[in-house]
Order: C-alpha cells, then structure tokens, then sequence
C-alpha cells in the first residue's frame, strides 16, 4: 500500500484546518443575514434538520472516502473517486472537487483582500464617515465601492496601481506561500494560531457587542436584548404572518441547506482532500464531529450573536436589511462609527474577518495542488506556479468586471451553490451506492474514537439523496429560470460561465492524461491485501 508522503504533523493540527476551512466568510456575513431574513429563530428548524441529515452524514462519508483514497497514495479528488468507484466515470465526476474550490478562490480571495484593507484603513484611520450621522451611510457606500470598484468595470485595473490591487497582490501572495510550505508547515501551522486569535478576536467584538445597552435614550428599544431577540425570535418572513410560516416556504429550507454546505466546506471536495492526508489508524468519526461542532459554534454563537444585534442597536430593523454584502461592508462601519472605541473594534472585527477567510481560502488551494502534483507527477514549485496563473486570471477576471459585482455573482450562483450540490449529490451516491454503506461503516471505524451512530447507514442510504434531492429540484425550478434567462442576453453573466467551462475542460483534459497512469498505479496495489484496507479489517 502506498500511502501518501504528505501527513498532517496532529490530530489537533488536522481538525484546526477543517475547522479553519470551515469557518470563513459564510459564518459571519452569511449566515447572520440569511437567518435574519428567513424567520430568525425559525429558520433555525430547517438549518438544525440541514445539519443532521445532510451537512454531518456528507462531512462523514467526506473524511472516510478521503481517508480511504488516502491508503493508496491518492489526494486528489478524482483519483479517490476513481478508487472508490472503480469506473473511469468516477474520476471525471471528480473533476467537480476540483472546480469548485478553484472557481471560489477565484472570488473569495477577492472578498478576502476587502476585508484586511478594511482592517488596515481602520488601524490607520483612513475609514472616515465624517462628523455628520446623516452622510455615514453615504460614506460608507462610497468606501465599499471605492474598494470593490462596484461602479463600473474596469476601474481597478486601470493605469494606476489602485489599492485594492495591493491588497489583493498580498492576499493571494500569502495564500501560495502557506500552500507552498507544504500541508504541515503551511497549513496546518497557520490555522493552528490563527484559529485560536479569531476566536480570541470574535468574543473580543462580542463583549463589546453585548456591553453596549442603549446607546441612544433616544431610542429606547433598540438596546442589546431587542437586538438579539431580532435576530433569534422566531418570525415570520412578512409582516402579519405567524412565526412558523418560514417553515412552510421552500425558500427557506434551500436557503438552510446551501448555507449548511457553504458553511462546513461540505461539497467543496475539501474535506476529501484533508482526510487523505491522515494514516491508516487515525480517527475520522470524532475529528470529523468536532471540526464541524467548532464551526457551528463560530457561526451561531459568535456570528449569530454580533453582525445583526449590533446593527439593530445602532440602526433598527432597517440596519439589518440587505445582502451579506450590504450588511458587512457597508452597513457595520456605520455601526463602527457609532460605537465607542469603533476603530479598534472595527481593525479587530475585519482582521478576523481576513483570517477565516484565509484558513478557507488555503483549503480551496489545496486539493488542485494534490491533482496537479499527483497527476502531471510534478513538484510543488511548478504546481504552485501553474495553479497560481490559473487562479491569478480568475480573479483578475472578477476584479476586472466588477460592476454591480456581476463576475462574482455569477460564479457564486453556479459553483459556489449549484455545483456544490451536485457534487454533494455525486458523493452521497459514490459512498452509499458504489463503495457501499457497510464498508464506508466499517472503514471509518478503523481508528476511530467514538462509533458512528446506529442511524448514520439508513440516513446517508435513504434520507440524504432525498432530501438533497427535493432541496435541488425546488432550488432550480425557484431559480434556474432567472439566472438562464440572464445568460441568453449574454454579458459578464455568460463571460463568467465560460471562464468556469475553460476550468472545467482544462481539469478534465489533465484527468484524462493523468487517468489510465492511476488506474495503473491502484491495479498494481492489487496484489497486496493491506491495499484494501476494509477487507483487511475484515479479516483481522
Ligand atoms: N466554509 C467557508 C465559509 O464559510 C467557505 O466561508
């Protein structure tokens, strides 16, 4: 059996960066808005029943088929697929675990770079809304599109090197440095300090959060306690309604389960590539439990409990309105300017913001390294260089068409929610159908620290592809329509869809060339009993 050169250095150091891919951008924007918008505390059903049978069953399967791809020296998604599957067709359908990532760091090291040239103008004191409470939202508008370029496209690539280029140089500079360090000393030591300085960073903005009372006896309701019951009272989604009503809208429980895998990495062909990296006898059923319990302890205790109530303490019910987007950018510096000692919370909130997205950001790189170093059998320094010209044109691609932030969008509709759900869906089939659910069970207890429960087989078998199913045809039929009908007219909607194709076929080409030499290599493995893990367990 070959197992793979690459090994995380400890267990504690592997469950960090999935936790640190885990917790990103989507607990603190995303997820505070979405649950806000969608019943508050009602919105909570669907995102529990999310978790359970679909989030945590996948994450699952994800650390036991990476871990099994991983006993025959393999990392990359489609030479797992390939293995698990034992058809061809299964490593090309792996292609999507490495579109995906790729697709999102393309735009998501954008986002990145927005949130440290935040912090930075706030240590510096360069965000200035004025003196006059009635231009900050103003302002603060002008500020985010003088970072983002939102206006028009091509402003920040102009003649002059603009400072969100800076910004974004470094960001994605420091991303290939970790990578290039390697899986120990890259990854897995940045997430180890840098998990443990969010947290510390988080609750630093949460007591502040919380310790702010009424801030204007003007106002006397929106204090701290109206403000978190804004966020976490059950509601209805229009006024007049009863507070379960969310829970009869399809809407809603789309908007649960896309936020449950954009949240835990789930679907991104992430964990699959972490987990390949772990040793025969290491635990999957545990590591797997707690990186996604510290991630849902970010995004609902420390994201759930500042973006919203602060806003609603400053701003009312109207703060809280808007996109992750309008809320992050543009609506908490508002909330910074209003609240005592706000430049340092808002260099504190901003720079945790750039760490979560950077211990996400370094998991997306990840998995093409793998392929392309696996595949093409080249070292890390020309993996690096190729992955990083790919990556670098992707995003200079959403930075050049950023008006209305349209590139971004665009990809984030159909990589950063469909995709994910297809490839969700692929995997659940390949772990329950093709690999099979007793061996998948019984592989993930080698090593493992505590059992699967006795309702994970039924629930991954039946309950996941159903559910993901009915969540999927309700999400395209309630959105496919719009976002076709936007590419018949062409534009930056069909632009964007076309740079993903050209990653799509370039990845498939380099499995195509890379295919029938792995499926080589895991033939020759054949004659060594130990190479079927499962089967050798059996025995003993
Ligand atoms: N899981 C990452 C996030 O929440 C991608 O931002």
């Amino acid at each position: 059996m070959s197992q793979s050169k690459e090994q995380w250095g400890s267990r504690l150091g592997i469950i960090l960066a999935v936790a640190g891919s885990a917790v990103g951008l989507g607990n603190f924007l995303r997820f505070p808005g979405l649950a806000a918008q969608n019943g508050g505390g009602a919105f909570m059903v669907p995102y529990f029943c999310a978790l359970l049978f679909l989030g945590i069953p996948i994450c699952w399967a994800e650390w036991t088929m990476g871990k099994y791809g991983g006993q025959f020296g393999f990392n990359s998604c489609p030479a797992i697929f390939g293995v698990l599957g034992r058809r061809p067709i299964w490593r090309y359908l792996g292609v999507l675990g490495l579109v995906i990532p790729v697709v999102i760091y393309m735009y998501y090291v954008y986002i990145e770079s927005w949130c440290l040239q935040y912090s930075f103008n706030y240590l510096f004191g360069s965000i200035n809304l004025g003196s006059d409470p009635t231009h900050y939202v103003q302002r603060s508008k002008e500020f985010f599109t003088s970072v983002t370029g939102d206006d028009a496209d091509g402003v920040m690539l102009g003649s002059s090197l603009h400072q969100s280029v800076i910004f974004w140089a470094i960001t994605f500079a420091v991303n290939f440095y970790f990578i290039y360090r390697g899986l120990s000393k890259g990854i897995e030591a940045f997430c180890t300090w840098a998990m443990p300085i969010m947290g510390l960073a988080a609750i630093v903005v949460l007591v502040r959060v919380l310790t702010l009372g009424t801030p204007n006896p003007d106002l006397p309701n929106q204090n701290v306690m109206n403000g978190l019951g804004f966020m976490w009272n059950p509601k209805p989604k229009v006024a007049g309604g009863s507070w379960w009503q969310p829970l009869l809208n399809a809407d809603v429980w789309m908007a649960a389960a896309g936020q449950i895998f954009f949240t835990l990495s789930v679907g991104f062909g992430v964990i699959i590539n972490y987990a390949s990296y772990l040793k025969r006898k290491d635990d999957v059923v545990l590591s797997g439990l707690t990186a996604s319990a510290t991630n849902e302890f970010f995004e609902v205790c420390l994201g759930g409990l500042i973006t919203i109530p602060a806003a609603f303490v400053f701003l009312g019910a109207i703060g809280t309105e808007g996109s992750s987007f309008q809320v992050g950018f543009k609506t908490l510096p508002v909330v910074f300017q209003y609240m005592p000692g706000g430049r340092f919370f808002g260099a504190i909130w901003f720079f945790m913001l750039f760490l979560a997205a950077i211990t996400s950001s370094l998991s997306m790189l990840q998995p093409a390294i793998a392929f392309l170093e696996e595949g093409l059998k080249i070292g890390r320094k020309a993996s690096v260089a190729l992955l990083g010209l790919v990556t670098a044109l992707g995003s200079f691609f959403v930075i050049w068409f950023s008006k209305g932030l349209a590139a971004l969008d665009t990809m984030d509709f159909w990589v950063g929610t469909a995709m994910i759900f297809v490839l969700a869906m692929v995997q659940v089939f390949l772990f329950s159908w093709s690999f099979g659910v007793k061996k998948g069970v019984r592989f993930a207890h080698i090593g493992a620290e505590m059992k699967l429960p006795r309702w994970f087989p039924f629930v991954i078998k039946y309950v996941t592809p159903t559910y993901l199913t009915a969540v999927f045809v309700m999400w395209c039929t309630n959105n496919l329509g719009g976002y076709l009908s936007q590419l018949k007219q062409g534009g930056v909607p069909l632009l964007s869809v076309c740079v993903i194709a050209t990653v799509l076929v370039f990845f498939l080409i380099l499995i195509k060339i890379a295919g029938p030499r792995w499926g080589a290599e895991s033939k020759d493995t054949s004659t060594d009993t130990s190479a079927f893990p499962v089967i050798a367990e059996g025995k003993s």
